[in-house]
C-alpha cells in the first residue's frame, strides 16, 4: 500500500443530478456508457469520478493509468457475479460456471492460468484449423444470393459452433442436446436487464429461467467431462487438455473447476468474436478500395481456397484490417477492476473497494496516439507500433486475453472463406447503433445483401450512432 499526505481525494467529475443524486448519474452511464465516458474525458481529462469526489467509481483515460490498473494484479482484482451482486442460491450451477479465469484472483488465478496456457499455444490451436474451415463453409452454405441476412446473427451462430467444437470437442451437427441453443440462452440471459434488475427466484421469472438453464448447461458440461475422462485418448479439444493438465506439484483441476473454465472459454470468446467479425465485414463493405486490396491479397495467396496455417502469417493486409477494426470498434470497449486496498493514481488517493474502469474505446480514438483516429485506415499499421497500454483490444498485462491467437486464426480463416465466396452489401438506410452489452455489438443486428463475389462493390448510406465512432464517407 502506498499513501501520501500530498494526495487529494477530490477527484473531478460532474455534479450529482439535483434531488436524485449520483444514482441518476449512474443510470445515465448505464444507458450510454461510451457517451457518458466520452464527456467525462473531454471535460475532466485523464481521470474522473462518476460524479465529483466519488470514491466508489472512477474512470481512467490514459495509457499510463491503464498500465497502473492492468499491470498490478495484486492490487486491482477482477470481480465476480458471485460476490453478493446477485442473490445466487448456494448450490446453483451458475456459481460453479462463474468460478473461472475471469473471476479468479491472486494465486488461484495464477495457477489456473498456468494450467490453461498450454492449450492455447500456437502449435496446439492450429490443430483446430480444419474444424473452423468446415464450420465456416457449412455456415455460408445456406446463404442465397439476392437474400438479406443479419450478418451479426450469422456470425453469432458460427462462432458459437466453433467454440463448442474446439473448446468442448462437440460436433454440433451430430450432438443431440442442442448445446448451442442452451449455451446461447444461458450467455444471453445473464446480462438481460430483466435478470439483472429483477433477480427474484420465483417460478416464471426471467431470473428463475436463467437459473434453470444454467443447471441444464452445468449438467451437460459435467457429462462431457465424464466422457472425456473415460476415453482420454479420443479427444484433442481444449477441455480434454485441461483435464490432462498437471501443475508443478502434480495437482489437476477438479470437475467443478473444469466446469467453470469450460464455461468461460465459450462465453469469453463467443460475443467478442461475433462482434469483431461483424464489424470487419461492415467496415470492409463501406470501404470498397480496401476490400478490393484484401481480395487481391487472397487471390494471389489462396486462389479461392481456405488458408493453411502457414498462409495465415502471410496475410498482412487482412491482419491490418482486423487490427484496425479492433481499434475503431473495439468489442471490449470498457473493462473494470476493483481495488483490494487503498491506492493512488496521479494526484488522487482512493479507498479500498473502488471500482476502476479503463476504456480502450476512448484510448483507441485518442488524437494524441492515432493520427486521424476516426478514420478506418488499415495501412496505418505498416508504420505504427503502439504500446500495449495504447492499443488494448485484448486487454494488457498479466490478464491479457488467453484466446488472442486462437481468435486471430479464427478471424482470418472465416473472413477468407466468406469474402472469397460472397459480396456483402449493407442494406441501404440500415440503422447501425453499436451498444455496450457488455461487448460492443450492433443493437439490432446488421442486415446485408448477399451476392456472389463479383467485385461489384457497392458502398451504401447507413444511419445510426456508428457515425460517432468511425468516419464513413458518403456513398
Ligand atoms: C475466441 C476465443 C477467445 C477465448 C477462448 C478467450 C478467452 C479469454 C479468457 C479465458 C480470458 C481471461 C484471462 C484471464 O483473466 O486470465 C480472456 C480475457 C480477455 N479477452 Fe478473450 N478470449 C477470446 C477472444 C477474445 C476476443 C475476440 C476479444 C476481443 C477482441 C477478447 C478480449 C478479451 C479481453 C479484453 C480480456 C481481458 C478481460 C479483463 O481484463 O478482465 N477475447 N479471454
Amino acid at each position: 500500500m502506498t499513501t501520501s499526505v500530498a494526495k487529494t481525494r477530490t477527484v473531478p467529475g460532474p455534479k450529482p443530478i439535483p434531488v436524485l443524486g449520483w444514482r441518476a448519474n449512474f443510470l445515465q452511464f448505464m444507458q450510454s456508457p461510451l457517451g457518458y465516458l466520452g464527456k467525462l474525458n473531454q471535460q475532466y481529462g485523464t481521470i474522473a469520478g462518476l460524479v465529483e469526489n466519488h470514491q466508489s467509481m472512477i474512470f481512467v483515460f490514459s495509457p499510463e493509468y491503464n498500465r497502473i490498473v492492468l499491470s498490478d494484479q495484486e492490487l486491482f482484482h477482477n470481480m465476480s457475479l458471485n460476490n453478493g451482486f446477485f442473490p445466487i442460491p448456494e448450490t446453483a450451477a451458475i456459481r460453479d460456471l462463474n468460478t473461472n479465469l475471469f473471476t479468479m484472483n491472486g494465486e488461484v488465478h495464477k495457477k489456473h492460468r498456468r494450467l490453461a496456457m498450454p492449450a492455447f499455444h500456437k502449435n496446439i490451436i492450429e490443430r483446430h484449423r480444419d474444424e473452423i474451415v468446415a464450420i465456416a463453409e457449412s455456415t455460408i452454405e445456406g446463404w442465397q444470393p439476392g437474400s438479406i441476412i443479419d450478418i451479426y446473427q450469422q456470425m453469432s451462430q458460427m462462432t458459437l459452433r466453433i467454440a463448442i467444437q474446439s473448446f468442448l470437442g462437440v460436433d454440433t451437427t451430430k450432438y443431440l442436446h442442442n448445446i448451442d441453443d442452451m449455451l446461447a440462452h444461458s450467455l444471453n440471459d445473464l446480462f438481460k436487464k430483466s435478470v439483472l434488475m429483477f433477480p427474484v427466484n420465483l417460478p416464471g421469472t426471467p431470473y428463475r429461467r436463467m437459473l434453470d438453464n444454467t443447471e441444464r448447461l452445468g449438467a451437460l458440461i459435467r457429462e462431457l467431462i465424464a466422457q472425456k475422462r473415460a476415453n482420454p485418448h479420443d479427444h484433442h479439444d481444449v477441455l480434454a487438455m485441461l483435464i490432462e493438465a498437471r501443475d508443478e506439484d502434480g495437482s489437476a483441476l477438479t470437475d467443478t473447476e473444469l466446469l467453470g473454465q469450460a464455461h468461460i472459454l465459450i462465453s469469453a470468446g463467443h460475443e467478442s468474436s461475433t462482434s469483431t467479425l461483424t464489424w470487419v465485414l461492415l467496415l470492409l463493405s463501406q470501404h470498397p478500395d480496401i476490400l478490393a486490396d484484401v481480395l487481391d491479397e487472397m487471390d494471389s495467396l489462396l486462389h479461392g481456397a481456405a488458408p493453411t496455417t502457414e498462409q495465415l502469417g502471410q496475410m498482412k493486409l487482412l491482419d491490418n484490417v482486423i487490427k484496425e477494426s479492433l481499434r475503431v470498434l473495439s468489442p471490449s470497449s470498457v473493462g473494470s477492476r476493483v481495488s483490494a486496498d487503498e491506492f493512488e493514481i496521479g494526484p488522487y488517493h482512493f479507498n479500498k473497494g473502488t471500482l476502476v474502469t479503463v476504456c480502450p474505446h476512448i484510448i483507441h480514438h485518442s488524437a494524441e496516439i492515432y493520427d486521424d483516429p476516426y478514420t478506418f485506415r488499415p495501412s496505418r499499421w505498416e508504420t505504427i507500433n503502439p504500446s500495449p497500454y495504447e492499443y488494448l483490444p485484448f486487454s494488457a498485462g498479466p490478464r491479457l486475453c488467453i484466446g488472442q491467437s486462437f481468435a486471430m486464426m479464427e478471424f482470418k480463416i472465416t473472413l477468407s472463406i466468406i469474402l472469397q465466396r460472397y459480396r456483402l452489401t449493407v442494406v441501404p438506410g440500415a440503422v447501425i447503433d453499436p451498444v455496450v452489452k457488455p461487448i460492443l455489438s450492433p443493437k439490432t443486428g446488421v442486415p446485408m445483401i448477399v451476392a456472389h463475389q463479383d467485385r461489384r462493390f457497392r458502398k451504401t448510406d447507413i444511419r445510426g450512432t456508428i457515425h460517432s465512432m468511425v468516419t464513413l464517407t458518403e456513398a
